[in-house]
């Protein structure tokens, strides 16, 4: 893979995605066979945490001891970080210890910044900007249902609709679909779009990406609906303000009904049931969101291999 780190998925290119998704299938179809894949022995991942996690933590750490490798918690409340020690001298000593990082924080600049300074990989576990991991698990996840060969991710004919707060997930997708051919639909109330930057660059970039304000027109013809939280993490004091301007855009059983047959749902995880989507579609027939979960093991499995694979 071309990329040192994964900051973003604009820091891909199709190539490395198709990569990706290539280690993703030979390494779960080996975990499924019992096949073992120690690539990463002896290597150490270090987890820095400034929010908190199910997922990504518990995926990234099972992950990487599934390579052979060992996984190292480091919530940054303990760490020096926390108290003032800069990027940069955070960076540098990690790097003599360690043969990766993941990071989930606020802050995009500060894994930028870490990624710079750091001599090793860096991987975004989230930012309040993005979540590459998540949407390079989500597209995985598509490929299998639609029977597509991940090797070769031919989503010219798939619609995807994102519903409701254009955030972190929102970014990245509108990046994936720079670099893959699908068609995407945001769904937003006004005032809650997607970052202005990353949308104008995928753009120019050939992104087939659109706004349509009408959830039900936005769904008509989709093959996913994608939702996510309306307060993200460290915006839930906005939370009684966003409850009010989301009402109209949750996905239920009504909204369903006005996409085609076979339309699957998606969502990252943690979900506020009952906001943002019902109880009815996150465990109806078109839910797909477990798979999703579990696809995040794979994938970032894919990732460490490709990034940490190689003397670092
Ligand atoms: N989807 C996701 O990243 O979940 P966690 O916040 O549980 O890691
Ligand atoms: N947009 C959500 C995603 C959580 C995985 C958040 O940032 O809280």
């Amino acid at each position: 893979m071309k990329a040192a780190d994964l900051i973003a998925i604009s820091d891909l290119d199709r190539d490395d995605i198709i990569e990706i998704f290539s280690a993703t299938r030979d390494l779960k179809e080996k975990l499924r066979a019992g096949i073992p894949t120690p690539v990463l022995a002896g290597k150490t991942l270090g987890m820095i945490f400034h929010k908190p996690s199910t997922r990504t933590r518990v995926s990234f750490e099972v992950g990487i001891y599934q390579l052979g490798g060992c996984g190292l918690y480091l919530s940054a409340a303990d760490l020096q970080l926390g108290r003032g020690e800069t990027i940069l001298d955070t960076a540098r000593t990690l790097s003599r210890y360690l043969d990766g990082i993941m990071i989930r924080t606020y802050s995009h600049a500060d894994v930028v910044e870490l990624a710079r300074h750091a001599s090793i990989p860096v991987i975004n576990g989230l930012t309040d900007l993005s979540h590459p991991c998540q949407v390079l698990g989500d597209v995985y996840t598509i490929l299998e249902h639609a029977g597509i060969d991940p090797a070769e991710p031919r989503l010219g004919g798939m619609r995807i609709v994102f519903i409701g707060d254009g955030n972190n997930v929102a970014n990245s997708w509108v990046e994936a679909a720079a670099r893959l051919d699908f068609s995407l639909t945001l769904c937003p109330p006004s005032g809650y779009e997607p970052d202005g930057g990353i949308w104008e660059t995928s753009r120019a970039a050939g992104a087939r990406i659109a706004i349509e304000r009408d959830p039900a027109r936005a769904v008509a013809g989709a093959d996913i609906i994608y939702t996510d939280v309306w307060a993200s993490m460290g915006r839930e004091g906005e939370r009684e303000e966003r409850l009010r301007v989301f009402a109209p855009y949750q996905v239920n059983a009504a909204l369903l009904a006005r996409a085609k047959p076979g339309v699957k749902v998606m969502h990252c995880l943690p979900a506020h049931r009952g906001e943002e989507a019902t109880d009815e579609v996150l465990d109806g027939p078109s839910s797909i969101i477990f798979d999703q979960a579990e696809n995040r093991l794979h994938v970032q499995k894919g990732i460490m291999a490709l990034l940490m694979g190689h003397p670092s």
